[in-house]
């Protein structure tokens, strides 16, 4: 199988390699590509060095089974339909196609049948959608999902290695407010992405609008609010679900203990630190909201793992799986 990872050097791209060796699958050839920053710098697939080589239109045009796309919309907007001429499957971690009606967002545990057959480029959602679609699918299923409330917590990896960064930076006593809007050291900031005129921020609207898409519930109604908080890996949320049907709370957790990609903690909870290098969505203290046609829990999951780079590896394997590539 041949390869290509746009976006190589980032914190997705990266843990991509990473996924990609956990994964086990046989890899004739692997590209490595990023910027002109990127020069020089040499990564490591299973103990193989790969020279990460700068990216231009013409080092897409060559044939690739599936490339990775992990260097934000701009880059994927320009290089990915280049990509898609020449090559099977293009994944794309970015924004840039997952409101185009005829591209496939996909997480494979709740929607990954889009794949059968398909050819051409398919969106990874936003990492918090990733992780909460999970457990809402298999409450949807049982109980008809109509109305979610969630408020997120998420970690400054979330925003790349300038993120990390700008969070290190001020630990050290730094007063510069780096990428983010205010200091993100000892706060938590309620804004992530710019201001629309909903008064919903850009991540609020992403979450809002993949999560109807992904869970197949065009009429979902959903109000996010996202938060920055100075933690490193792994996010967090709350969530409130208002389901057609009264919920028996036993139901709920034993589906939740038997779904695929899902870990449930019936007698205790979880925190960013607690998961490690889990690719699973994290879910515990189940209960009823304000009456029995609710539910509300706490969810985490590794925003660069699920949220980014496992997710699309897991694309990969059940894409390679139905084109019988695997
Ligand atoms: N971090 C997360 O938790 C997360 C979760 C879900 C989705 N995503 C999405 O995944 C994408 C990457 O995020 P990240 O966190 O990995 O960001 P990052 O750490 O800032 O890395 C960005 C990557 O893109 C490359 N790049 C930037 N401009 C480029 C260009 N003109 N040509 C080629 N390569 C270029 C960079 O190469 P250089 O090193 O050479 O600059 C680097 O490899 C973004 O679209 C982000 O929204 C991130």
């Amino acid at each position: 199988m041949k390869i290509a990872i746009v976006g190589a050097t980032g914190e997705v791209g990266r843990m991509m390699i990473t996924c990609l060796e956990e994964s086990n699958i046989p890899i004739s050839e692997l590209d490595l590509y990023a910027s002109k920053r990127s020069k020089g710098i040499t990564l490591y697939y299973n103990d193989n060095p790969i020279k990460v080589r700068i990216l231009t239109e013409s080092s897409l045009c060559k044939h690739y089974d599936y490339v990775f796309f992990s260097a934000g919309a701009g880059v994927a907007k320009t290089y990915a339909p280049i990509a898609a001429e020449a090559s099977e499957v293009i994944i794309d971690n970015s924004s840039g196609f997952r409101q185009e009606a005829s591209i496939p967002l996909v997480v494979p545990a709740v929607n990954g049948d889009l794949l059968a057959g398909y050819s051409g480029i398919v969106a990874n959602p936003n990492c918090s959608t990733i992780q909460i679609v999970l457990p809402l699918s298999v409450l949807d299923k049982l109980f008809g999902l109509k109305q979610l409330v969630v408020s997120t917590y998420q970690s400054v990896s979330g925003s790349g290695h300038q993120g990390i960064a700008t969070l290190l930076n001020q630990r050290k006593g730094s007063t510069d407010k780096g990428i983010y809007p205010n200091i993100i050291d000892q706060n938590v900031i309620p804004q992530i992405g710019g201001f629309l005129d909903s008064g919903y921020s850009q991540e609020e609207e992403k979450m809002h609008f993949e999560s109807r898409k992904i869970l197949r519930l065009p009429k979902l109604k959903v109000s996010v609010t996202t938060v920055r908080v100075p933690v490193i890996y792994g996010h967090s949320a709350s969530v409130y679900a208002q389901f057609d049907k009264t919920v028996d709370i036993n139901v709920a957790e034993n589906a939740l203990s038997q779904a695929a990609t899902i870990v449930y903690y019936q007698n205790s909870y979880v925190t960013p630190l607690d998961i490690g290098n889990s690719n699973d969505s994290h879910a515990c203290r189940l209960r009823h909201g304000c009456d029995n046609k609710s539910l509300t829990f706490w969810n985490v999951g590794h925003n660069v793992r699920l949220g980014a780079a496992a997710n699309a590896v897991e694309i990969f394997k059940q894409h390679a799986q139905y084109s019988g590539r695997q």
